[in-house]
């Protein structure tokens, strides 16, 4: 009998326990009424007293296997069902790549903020435009260049319809909704039809700046772009106003920074000039104050506008117009602060 325990032992260890129906198995094999343990038991009565001892620790021991490799069984498959099998939960979770703001994005916060310390706040304009907000309302001539074909995308079937090739269209915007004062910037996209290329593209961002109150004057102009030229560019920063020409501005000019990178000594950046051209600007023509519904004899004022790529470009030293638009990973991963 000793034997039998034995064996019976030995195949319980190797009884492989991998479902629940084998659970159950062993369990009516040797643990129900008519199982084996009974059966030892009933043979057990048999037993001489003085062998009752060891003969009762072998069946002890053999049961003690039994419930204990049933028990591991039943934990082990728990624990499978609560889990999926594939589960690693040593590996190194999934790589989150976090987006940041686009550099154009970050330049025109910062205007935006140098120019809401003076009092402007911000506009929208609209990408497309018509013929009168972008141009006639400007004081365009009906035959100025600008509205050529080569410049202009014009949607084809109305030509009275198109993509605004600046921001000033904003200006007209504003001043038609509300009369002075106003400080207004409109930031947005832009649109020329011109070649692409390291320096220029079709698509890009202006941002406008528009003042009109009563006795505004040219030195208003000057004083204001020149804090936004110090706070931008630097306290050491100089500005230079070259005349220009615009249809909408009288007089109108350009506006020149002392260069940032070599200080106005000159350098590749610069052409060796010294200075960089950053914005083109002027007083507000009576004619478009007119087209508006506003007072030219009560009230003037100054425009300005700045395109946004350059002024990034030069602050972040990138070389060629065309990153801006492409949405390269490695260029916008520069930007992450
Ligand atoms: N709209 C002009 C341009 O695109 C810039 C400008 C804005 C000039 C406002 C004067 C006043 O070049």
């Amino acid at each position: 009998m000793i034997e039998k325990i034995k064996d019976l032992m030995a195949e319980v260890e190797t009884f492989a326990v991998d479902t629940k129906e084998k659970a159950e198995e062993l369990r009516l094999k040797y643990l129900s009424k008519k199982g084996i343990l009974n059966e030892i038991f009933a043979e057990f009565k048999k037993v001489k007293p003085e062998e009752k001892r060891e003969y009762g620790q072998k069946i002890n021991s053999l049961k003690t296997l039994v419930e204990s490799k049933i028990a591991a069984a039943q934990e082990a498959l728990e624990d499978q069902l609560s889990k999926p099998n594939d589960l690693d939960i040593t590996l190194p979770g999934p790589n989150h790549n976090l987006g940041s703001h686009h550099p154009i994005t970050m330049v025109k916060n910062e205007i935006i903020e140098i120019f809401s310390r003076l009092g402007f706040t911000v506009a929208e304009g609209q990408e497309i435009e018509d013929d009168y907000h972008n141009f006639t309302a400007l004081n365009f001539p009906p035959e100025h260049p600008a509205r050529d074909m080569q410049d202009t995308f014009f949607i084809e079937t109305n030509p009275d319809i198109l993509l605004r090739t600046h921001t000033s269209g904003g200006q007209v915007r504003v001043m038609e909704k509300q009369q002075p004062p106003i400080r207004v910037l409109v930031p947005g996209r832009v649109f020329r039809n011109e070649a692409v290329s390291a320096r220029s593209h079709c698509i890009f961002h202006q941002i406008e700046g528009l003042y009109i109150d009563k006795n505004v004057s040219f030195a208003d102009l000057k004083q204001t772009l020149m804090y936004f030229a110090k706070e931008f560019y630097g306290e050491k920063t100089e500005i230079r106003l070259r005349p220009s020409y615009f249809p909408f501005t009288e007089p109108s000019a350009e506006m020149d920074v002392s260069c940032s990178i070599c200080g106005g000594k000159g350098c590749g950046i610069c052409k060796n000039s010294g200075w960089l051209e950053i914005l083109g600007c002027g007083m507000v023509h009576p004619n478009v104050l007119r087209n508006c519904g506003i007072d030219p004899e009560v009230y003037s004022g100054f425009a300005f506008g700045m395109g946004i790529e350059r002024t990034a470009m030069l602050r972040y030293g990138v070389t060629d117009i065309r990153m801006f638009f492409e949405n390269d990973m490695k260029f916008l991963s520069r930007f992450k602060y």
